[in-house]
């Protein structure tokens, strides 16, 4: 495999651990670059002048089933400092001669953590205090150290919670210091990768948007890019730093779908063609969104009429813009490393709404994807380095297939200009309560029930507005946020009093799973 970038890093090899991405946060956050590789690919052959510091991460694994892995051990030669996390601790002991087994006591939470010697790695980290809470998670556990290493820190199950061998700078910690619930954790990551890597910082929003910009001019030339762009915050990173890079050479193609959040198409295109001055191509397709959609309730069908319709129209737009050699897309780091190293396939995963994804093979299109070694976190940032407004950075996520899929049933243009509004008027209402931001996603959608209401002296009979607000760390999970009363009687009011064609709201308390956060 090939570690793409040119900057200093500290190189993360995986063995599968839940908490691999984490720890690439950690250093990033302390303004280093690094990459994660995993063991099966990364080869001693691999490790160039660019790597300063190797951390092995946690996994499933057990050090005595070497048919599960495949690491290069030459890699211990290279003379660069290590640092083994959980297993990464128990395969560095083995591999240099000492014992792993099977523990009688199994340690998962926390434990306290005692200091037996002084080292780099735990300057700071206990200061004055006795112990440190650390967060274990393992059933195995080093039990005879090898040659040269010596205990730097126990705690009661795990004799070998810190331990390093000075001559090398080989060092192995049992517990995990990349997750929050480790007291002072990050202390550990940053004296491993400043005091004893001696790595600069390279990795700030600044440097990334100089860099980045550099990247795309030297990728692309004075070849034209298209870019599908949905004015969610990937797609508008995306599309400004080619904006920066190579300006009117760039052609963003947007799409309105009819299905779109009240006001959003305006809003684009004040942003993106008259603020940012960019090469926009705005697609008004409600009419034939509508047709395809037209009599459809199936979940299923609706995202796979909308998924081809807008291909179809993009392609149909791109043919047009001659000599086109590059396609745009914002595919993150998560996205990259799931498809690349974990599972060992070389594609990268195309996000579903820009899933423009049979169309760079079929015009022959080569990918720039500036944004492949970002965190979404990152993403936002550099969106504000770039001059993006932070109601763009900072907007809940939108779906693709947008309010077709928070409308059960039959699709109608009544319908969805009913649901354009009440959406609006919660939104605004988070808004203007300070609520925005708390809350990782929120929404409203229209029910294909109709319920009875009194409205005056009138009988009314109209459809059901559903509300939802979830908490989330990245959407896999989710739960439900906890409104004050006060708050959703206000929201239901404006909806029920300003909206004619809905008589009633409820709002959904299930978390996720077992729901999902869309409705279909
Ligand atoms: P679910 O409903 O699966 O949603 O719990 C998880 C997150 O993904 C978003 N979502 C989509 N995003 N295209 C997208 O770009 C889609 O087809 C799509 N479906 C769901 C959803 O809004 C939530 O943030």
């Amino acid at each position: 495999m090939s570690l793409d970038q040119n900057l200093n890093k500290i190189l993360i090899i995986d063995f599968g651990s839940q908490f691999t991405q984490l720890i690439a946060r950690r250093i990033r956050e302390l303004g280093v670059f690094c990459e994660i590789a995993s063991h099966k690919k990364i080869k001693h052959s691999n490790i160039n002048a660019t790597i300063k510091g190797i951390i092995l991460s946690g996994g499933p694994l057990n050090v005595y089933e070497i048919n599960k892995y495949s690491f290069d051990k030459k890699i211990l030669e290279k003379n660069i400092p290590i640092l083994g996390i959980c297993f990464g601790h128990q395969i560095l002991s083995k591999l240099k001669g000492g014992k792993v087994k099977q523990s009688k006591d199994r340690e998962f939470g926390l434990a306290n953590l005692y200091k037996k010697r002084n080292s780099l790695l735990t300057k700071d980290f206990f200061n004055q205090s006795k112990f440190k809470k650390v967060w274990m998670s393992h059933a195995d556990q080093v039990t005879k150290l090898p040659k040269d290493f010596k205990v730097i820190a126990s705690s009661k199950n795990s004799k070998f919670s810190i331990v390093e061998n000075k001559l090398k700078n080989f060092f192995g910690v049992q517990f995990h210091p990349e997750v929050t619930h480790t007291e002072n954790g990050k202390k550990i990551i940053s004296n491993f990768i400043f005091l004893i890597c001696k790595i600069q910082k390279n990795w700030s929003s600044k440097d990334q948007k100089f860099q980045l910009i550099k990247e795309i001019k030297d990728q692309v030339g004075s070849n034209r890019v298209i870019c599908a762009l949905s004015g969610g915050v990937d797609s508008s990173v995306v599309a400004q730093l080619l904006n920066k890079a190579i300006g009117r050479k760039l052609y963003c193609i947007f799409v309105n779908t009819g299905l779109l959040r009240k006001n959003e198409e305006i809003q684009v295109v004040k942003t993106f063609k008259k603020r940012l001055k960019m090469n926009l191509i705005y697609v008004n397709a409600e009419q034939e969104f509508f047709k395809k959609l037209k009599n459809v309730s199936d979940p299923e069908k609706k995202r796979k009429i909308i998924g081809n319709l807008f291909i179809k129209i993009f392609e149909r737009y791109s043919k047009k813009i001659k000599d086109v050699k590059f396609l745009a897309q914002g595919t993150l780091y998560p996205d990259l490393i799931e498809s690349k190293s974990v599972t060992g396939s070389q594609t990268s995963k195309i996000k579903s709404h820009h899933n423009v994804g049979g169309l760079p093979k079929k015009m022959k299109l080569k990918l720039v994807e500036p944004l492949k070694y970002l965190f979404k976190d990152e993403v936002r940032k550099l969106g504000l380095e770039l001059n993006l407004n932070k109601e763009i950075i900072s907007r809940h996520p939108f779906p693709g297939p947008g309010l077709a899929i928070r409308m059960p049933g039959i699709i109608t243009k009544e319908k969805i200009k009913i649901l354009k509004e009440a959406d609006d008027y919660y939104i605004k209402g988070l808004r203007e309560h300070g609520l925005y931001d708390k809350i990782w996603q929120a929404y409203a959608a229209l029910l294909p029930v109709k319920t009875v209401g009194v409205m005056g002296d009138n009988r009314t009979y109209e459809y059901l507005c559903l509300l939802r607000a979830i908490t989330s760390e990245d959407g896999m999970t989710a739960d439900f946020y906890e409104f004050k009363k006060s708050f959703m009687q206000t929201i239901s009011n404006k909806i029920v009093n300003s909206i004619r064609g809905i008589n009633r709201v409820v709002y959904d308390i299930t978390s996720k799973p077992p729901s999902t956060i869309e409705l279909e």
